[in-house]
């Protein structure tokens, strides 16, 4: 039997990076995975490719409207919805708080964090008809310390927020076979980040394994955290960072 066998995922910003390795992985370990993104080409050739285990719906994170119609067309197709990883996100430009653009912090809290809550309220009533579900909200390094790297102060602030919706959600249905963690990746090599950055000695010093990771090392933690061999983890933060944040 395969880790996520029986399983009915929706997976957000799941048409590239650190979303299109969890995307890979699920599928690979038995998932049905719904996989969303406002990338509709990136979205489809990736659903297209892993045949009848996946499909793809263009979706913005930030529409409750659009998060409706995903759990309809995810219901209808595969059944009750049974993980939510809520990994889309943006950064914003690098910019100090006196130069932050309010409408620039207002996009980045409402993607990172206003997208995780709609999801959240959206997919929960799914999984409690299901009687089971395990969310994994992709939180950051910069939701749990102001760390290296951290371009603004809305990233900073819609991942923390995405560290504490996860705690709420955590103990609100923690009796109720749902549970709800957060995970928190330091540097990776994907689209998010300058490439120019992934080598430069100044940026990894602050990592003591000096490098950056691979998506596929946090898509790794997110499967053990959808799988039923998390059954009592809930509430908790899972660093894959490289040991950035232990100092
Ligand atoms: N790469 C890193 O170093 C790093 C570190 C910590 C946390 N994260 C987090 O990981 C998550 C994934 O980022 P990534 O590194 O893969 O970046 P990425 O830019 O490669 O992927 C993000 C995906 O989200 C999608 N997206 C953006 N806005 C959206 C919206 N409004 N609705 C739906 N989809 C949307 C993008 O189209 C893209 O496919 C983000 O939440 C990011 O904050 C990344």
């Amino acid at each position: 039997m395969k880790r996520l066998e029986g399983k009915v995922a929706i997976i957000t910003g799941g048409a590239r990076g650190l979303g299109q390795a969890h995307v890979r992985l699920f599928v690979e370990y038995g998932a049905k995975v719904v996989i969303t993104d406002v990338l509709e080409e990136d979205g489809t050739a990736l659903a297209d490719s892993l045949g009848e285990n996946a499909i793809f719906i263009k979706h913005d994170v930030t529409s409750e409207a659009g998060w409706k119609s995903v759990l309809e067309t995810a219901e209808k197709h595969f059944g009750y919805v049974t993980v939510l990883v809520n990994n889309a996100g943006i950064a914003g430009g690098f910019a100090n708080i006196a130069e932050l653009d309010y409408n620039e912090y207002k996009k980045v809290m409402s993607v990172n964090s206003d997208g995780v809550f709609f999801g959240m309220k959206t997919v929960i009533p799914s999984m409690l008809k299901a009687g089971k579900g395990s969310i994994v909200n992709i939180s950051s390094v910069s939701g749990l310390q102001v760390a290296p790297g951290s371009p603004n102060a809305a990233y900073v602030g819609s991942k923390f927020s995405v560290t504490g919706l996860t705690k709420m959600a955590a103990l609100e249905y923690a009796t109720r076979n749902i549970r709800v963690n957060s995970v928190h990746p330091g540097g990776v090599r994907t689209s998010i980040v300058d490439p120019v950055l992934f080598d430069d000695p100044k940026i990894l010093e602050p990592t003591p394994m000096r490098r950056f990771a691979e998506p596929i090392e946090v898509a790794y933690v997110s499967l053990f955290l959808a799988s039923d061999e998390s059954s009592y983890v809930t509430a908790a933060e899972y660093k894959v960072d490289g040991g950035m944040t232990a100092k």
